[in-house]
């Protein structure tokens, strides 16, 4: 894979499946209906997936086999996890290397747990680049849930700010920032404190303005929440954001929104946490989401790209802020597993070796499958909008293009289920559930990612009438 600064596409090929997508059966087969069955009456469907019919049973690179032997290619890269491919043979041979020698520490040191905060500072975004500490969690979830804790203590103040669309996490802290109603109804009553503000969701702005002759107008007003008396943020903490939204649909920040954010902050004296669980690791065409913005942050959640074929998260700060959380405040028996930080240092090798030539792949890629999906969105009444940065990739389906009516759930679950027959795995985000989301393994080939947009673009043609 170490192919010099420019990846060979043949060489990136290696990675994946070589015949994808090769469907043998519908989805679900015989073999994946057996095991969906099996599920549904065994786990909770509170989960991630619920009942969507997709069982994996194999994965190579940025393609992937389901238990009746058909081939997919993978645009959902487990949730934006995937980065360097499913089973990349050199993550495999980190980890064959670490199973032998060590895996479980309790929280105490091991060699590769100091090996992976020191790296992880130094590929930090400027403000934290060789200055960030490092708290070890085993999901996003946790790493928001820990970075709360740890603000309350640092600032001693109480309240938190998040936005309109965020998506933070599953417990209760991070549940109360998310917005989702999915997530919240009948899960009351949430962390009290919590203040949301709007994000700018430029194609359905809540203030009926457009960019850029708004002059970012919802930027200024969450500096005027932050920093005028009488709304009441008297005592805000930090302000938590996504660089580009996932969850709320693949909405990335305009130019220059986050950078009168981090200014009212800087004003009002609370910290800026960029949340990169799913954005970062490289996704975005930068290794953080917040390095499109010219904005220091004080904190970063990470996740996903980072553990990829393992759970690994975690939170990185200043050490400023570091030193003022008391030792032994926060144990965690699994944290920093010698397995999932072996992985993760070598996800970390791949992405940044030979000036982060994977990461700014994935920036041109994405710009190029945007591109296409542009091109066939011109004669889709159907495809309201394509956005989003690097691999990323987020289209807004409508009713019309004029309404930007979101197009209803029913057709959406037609969608995903005729891009599932024609090979390519995808699943909906979104405030409406009606945004499909293109969030491959970042070593997808070429031809992989002008297939499934050549099949994104049939299955439109076909499910949405
Ligand atoms: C921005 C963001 N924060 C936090 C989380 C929670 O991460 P996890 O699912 O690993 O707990 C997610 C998950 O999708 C996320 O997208």
């Amino acid at each position: 894979m170490d192919t010099g600064k420019n990846y060979k596409e043949s060489d990136l090929a290696k990675l994946s499946y070589k015949e994808a997508p090769k469907m043998i059966t519908s989805v679900p087969g015989p073999k994946a209906l057996k095991i969906l069955e099996d599920s549904f009456k065994s786990e909770s469907m509170a989960r991630g997936a619920g009942r969507f019919p997709m069982v994996y049973a194999e994965g190579k690179g940025a393609t992937s086999v389901d238990p009746d032997g058909n081939v997919y290619i993978d645009m959902a890269a487990g949730v934006a996890v995937n980065s360097v491919g499913r089973c990349n043979p050199r993550v495999i041979k980190a980890m064959k290397e670490q199973m032998g020698t060590l895996m479980h520490a309790g929280d105490m040191s091991n060699v590769k747990r100091t090996e992976l905060a020191q790296k992880i500072s130094s590929v930090m975004p400027p403000g934290l680049r060789d200055n960030a500490i490092t708290y070890f969690t085993q999901s996003g979830s946790a790493a928001v849930e820990t970075a709360i804790k740890f603000i309350r203590k640092i600032t001693g103040r109480s309240q938190f700010v998040a936005f309109h669309g965020a998506y933070h996490g599953i417990f209760l802290g991070g549940n109360s920032m998310t917005t989702g109603n999915q997530y919240r109804k009948d899960f009351g009553p949430f962390m009290p404190d919590v203040i949301h503000v709007p994000y700018p969701y430029c194609y359905r702005c809540c203030f009926g303005l457009e960019y850029p002759s708004c002059n970012l107008q919802c930027a200024h007003y969450v500096d005027y929440v932050l920093n005028t008396p009488y709304t009441g943020a008297h005592d805000v903490a930090a302000v938590f954001v996504e660089a580009q939204q996932g969850e709320s649909g693949y909405v990335p920040a305009p130019p220059g929104y986050l950078e009168i954010i981090k200014k009212a902050c800087e004003k009002n004296g609370a910290l800026y946490v960029s949340d990169e669980v799913q954005a970062g690791a490289g996704r975005t065409g930068k290794m953080w989401a917040i390095e499109h913005y010219d904005v220091e942050p004080d904190m970063i959640t990470w996740g996903k790209g980072m553990g990829g074929d393992v759970p690994m998260a975690g939170l990185s700060m200043r050490k400023d802020l570091a030193e003022k959380v008391a030792d032994y405040s926060q144990p965690n028996t699994w944290a920093a597993n010698a397995l999932t930080c072996a992985v993760c240092l070598e996800n970390i090798n791949i992405l940044t070796e030979n000036d982060r030539a994977l990461i700014n792949r994935a920036g041109e890629l994405g710009a190029e499958i945007s591109q296409q999906l542009l091109e066939g969105a011109q004669s889709s009444p159907f495809i309201g909008e394509i956005r989003g940065k690097g691999l990323m990739v987020g289209i807004e389906m409508v009713e019309d293009k004029e309404s930007h009516n979101p197009l209803n759930p029913d057709t959406m679950i037609n969608l995903c289920m005729e891009l599932l027959n024609r090979g390519v795995i995808s699943f909906p985000c979104g405030r409406y559930g009606n945004v499909i989301r293109f969030m491959p393994p970042l070593v997808l080939t070429r031809k992989h990612a002008a297939k499934a947009v050549e099949i994104f673009l049939e299955s439109v043609k076909a499910a949405v009438k």
